[in-house]
């Protein structure tokens, strides 16, 4: 995929799916804006990406408004413009209902989908002026429920239909779409998730069992499914939730 002279920025590429995804638009030519939720963060993803003048900075914190922003801002001081935004920042938060607080209810919905909204606010007149387009990372959780993961889900849920809704207003200028992932392994899952359990082989195997293909996302194939989606290849798509999941929303097993 080519993406000589685009600028994009990617909002929690400091790891994980935003960083594959950052891989994969500087492989194409593109310009990234990195973003983590610090400064230090932010440095640590573009040394990760090898560094050099096709990596900028936009540090900030995508569970404010003026976070997201500062972030865009900084995206547009460092690039001059924008092609493309995409909105990879999330935290999942695995509790069963009795155990959610409001510090937790309000964490997981600031960050995925208030957060996800501001940027795309922030962003939209820049995209506009480019007829550039936009790349939401939701979730399979956005499409069936997840035991465990209620709070989680209707956050994904809401990014997911939050991204139907601007395809409508947004159309014809700028496009936008969601990606929805089942398990990837990231430090979401693996460092965050499975490590953290009682029997993390268990748990693993648990996630295995739970996907069709019966093994987990390498980042990079979502971060190329990202970059599809807001390549000139996918002209015609918007409002779309595509899935990248091993077969986890295909059905009943
Ligand atoms: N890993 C999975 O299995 C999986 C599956 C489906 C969807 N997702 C979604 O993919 C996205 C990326 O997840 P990941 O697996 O790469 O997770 P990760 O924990 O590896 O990385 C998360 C990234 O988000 C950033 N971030 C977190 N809170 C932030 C904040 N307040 N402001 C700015 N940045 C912030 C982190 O700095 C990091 O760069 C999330 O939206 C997640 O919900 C992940």
């Amino acid at each position: 995929m080519t993406f000589t002279g685009k600028r994009v920025l990617i909002t929690g590429s400091s790891r994980g799916i935003g960083c594959a995804a950052a891989e994969v638009f500087l492989a194409g030519g593109a310009t990234v804006a990195i973003n983590g939720r610090s400064a230090a963060s932010t440095q640590d993803g573009i040394a990760a990406l090898g560094g050099g003048e096709r990596l900028v900075a936009a540090p900030g914190d995508v569970g404010t408004v003026a976070g997201c922003n500062a972030i865009v801002a900084a995206a547009i001081a460092a690039m001059g413009g924008l092609d493309v935004l995409v909105n990879s920042a999330g935290i999942g938060d695995s509790r069963p209902m009795a155990e959610c607080d409001e510090e937790m209810w309000d964490a997981t919905m600031n960050i995925n989908l208030k957060g996800t909204f501001f940027c795309i606010q922030a962003a939209h007149p820049h995209l506009k002026k480019t007829r550039g387009n936009i790349v939401n990372v939701a979730s399979d959780a956005g499409l069936i429920g997840e035991k465990g993961l209620s709070v989680y889900c209707a956050s994904k849920a809401g990014v997911v239909n939050l991204t139907r809704a601007l395809a409508l207003e947004l159309a014809p200028d700028v496009r936008i779409n969601s990606v929805c992932p089942g398990y990837v392994d990231t430090d979401m899952v693996r460092r965050d998730g499975i490590e953290q359990a009682a029997d993390p082989k268990a748990a693993e195997q648990a996630l295995l069992d739970y996907t069709p293909l019966r093994r987990l996302a390498h980042p990079a194939e979502i971060g190329k499914a990202i970059a599809y989606l807001a390549s000139d290849d996918a002209v015609f798509i918007t409002g779309a939730a595509l899935q990248i999941d091993g077969g986890t929303t295909a059905g009943h097993p």
